[in-house]
């Protein structure tokens, strides 16, 4: 933790460009667009009310969807300009250019403690290109960078990344630093027992995190269909289930590395399984799985069963330190939602440290209320898995060291 932070800086009347992660998911309704989910911009406001009440001019980078490096209004701002000026009861100025002379006319206009919010910098495809030049002319618009967009630091872009380079202070904002301490600090040497639960559709997407945490985990825990790869390779029928039979290899290499290692290393002992994926289906329960009896044929396994989430809880429930990313079933849908259900709650009775990594994940505990009942919750997808993996992430590689 020796980057720099917005709490080291002196901030009255300098022009602070803060880049954050306001690429929220969105919904058209009677010609408006309505923020459907603003937990990344909430969790932005702690380092924005910071800078503000430190007198700084706040000028605001951010991107939006990926519109290819051209402007298309499909993937304007201004919608969330207007949302942050109701979360921070106060205005919110839009650029519709993100550089050049049109935010540089408007940010000499800004007085201490005001807000500017630049036009999606993706508009450009310099931005993610990190040109040079882009980076250099993001850059004059400021006097000091300021990085609060976890969920974009593992792309080396101009405004995430580049820009660093041509400011005097580069520093990390309070999400990013959260974020830091709880998917690097308490991870480095987590308290034990460490349980490690996984789930998610695929084996492939979580390998690096699989191969880096078997270094530290005494348990894993694995739902989801990626749960279902692991049954080819034991030989357990699949039914109609989500399999990448090109990675059954690989799952057994990781079934032999977890041995080796005397890392425990549990898939569903039963399933729900289905013939229709609707919300109205009703799942049935496979009963105890072995070898000679898996998911059945012409059937779909969508959750883990009980006696699995009843072996779960009692994991969960003697660790120190849980990390979860990935659902164990369908949660968007009620008939399967139960065994992510029943995992969210357990970690919200536990009293480890409990850290949900980013993506549908985080998702689920909110749509469960639970948000506030586990450690924390990342705001990163890509981001969370990449840190967890122990890749350096070039959004924060590129901020100034503390003296
Ligand atoms: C995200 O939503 O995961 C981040 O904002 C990064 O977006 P990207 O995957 O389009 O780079």
């Amino acid at each position: 933790m020796s980057k720099l932070s917005v709490r080291d800086l002196s901030l009255s009347g300098k022009r602070v460009l803060l880049r954050v992660d306001f690429n929220v998911p969105t919904e058209e309704k009677d010609g408006h667009t309505r923020i459907t989910d603003d937990t990344r911009m909430k969790e932005s406001l702690p380092t924005i009310n910071h800078l503000r009440a430190a007198g700084a001019k706040v000028i605001i980078m951010a991107h939006f969807g990926r519109p290819k490096g051209a402007v298309n209004l499909k993937y304007t701002l201004r919608p969330v300009a207007l949302h942050l000026s109701h979360l921070i009861e106060a205005p919110v100025g839009f650029s519709p250019e993100c550089a050049g002379k049109v935010p540089a006319e408007m940010i000499e206009q800004m007085h201490n403690g005001d807000v500017l919010l630049l036009e999606n910098v993706r508009f450009h495809a310099e931005e993610e290109a990190n040109e040079v030049s882009f980076a250099k002319e993001l850059a004059a618009l400021g006097d000091i960078y300021v990085n609060d967009a976890f969920g974009a630091a593992h792309r080396a872009h101009a405004s995430t990344a580049g820009i660093a380079h041509h400011v005097s202070q580069a520093a990390m904002g309070l999400l990013m630093e959260k974020e830091l301490k709880y998917l690097q600090g308490e991870l480095k040497d987590p308290a034990r027992p460490f349980v490690v639960i996984l789930g998610g559709s695929k084996v492939s997407d979580k390998i690096g995190v699989i191969k880096a945490l078997m270094e530290k985990a005494n348990t894993f825990l694995i739902g989801g269909a990626m749960a279902y790869t692991f049954f080819r390779a034991l030989g357990i029928s699949t039914g109609k289930s989500r399999v990448e039979a090109d990675k059954v290899d690989l799952a057994l290499e990781i079934l032999a590395l977890a041995k080796a290692k005397g890392v425990k290393f549990l898939l569903p002992v039963d399933n729900l399984e289905t013939q229709e994926i609707s919300a109205t289906a009703q799942p049935r329960s496979t009963g105890l799985l072995s070898s000679a009896k898996g998911i059945s044929e012409d059937w779909e396994a969508v959750d883990i069963g009980p006696e699995t989430v009843a072996l779960y809880r009692q994991e969960i429930a003697g660790a120190k330190t849980v990390l979860w990313n990935g659902p164990v079933g369908i949660f968007e849908l009620a008939p399967f939602a139960s065994g992510t259900r029943s995992i969210a709650e357990a970690l919200a009775a536990s009293s480890a440290v409990t850290i949900i990594g980013g993506g549908d994940s985080v998702t689920a505990v909110k749509q469960f209320g639970l948000g506030d009942k586990v450690s924390f919750c990342s705001t990163g997808g890509g981001a969370s898995l990449e840190l967890i993996e122990g890749k350096a992430l070039p959004g924060v590689a590129a901020l100034s060291q503390k003296a």
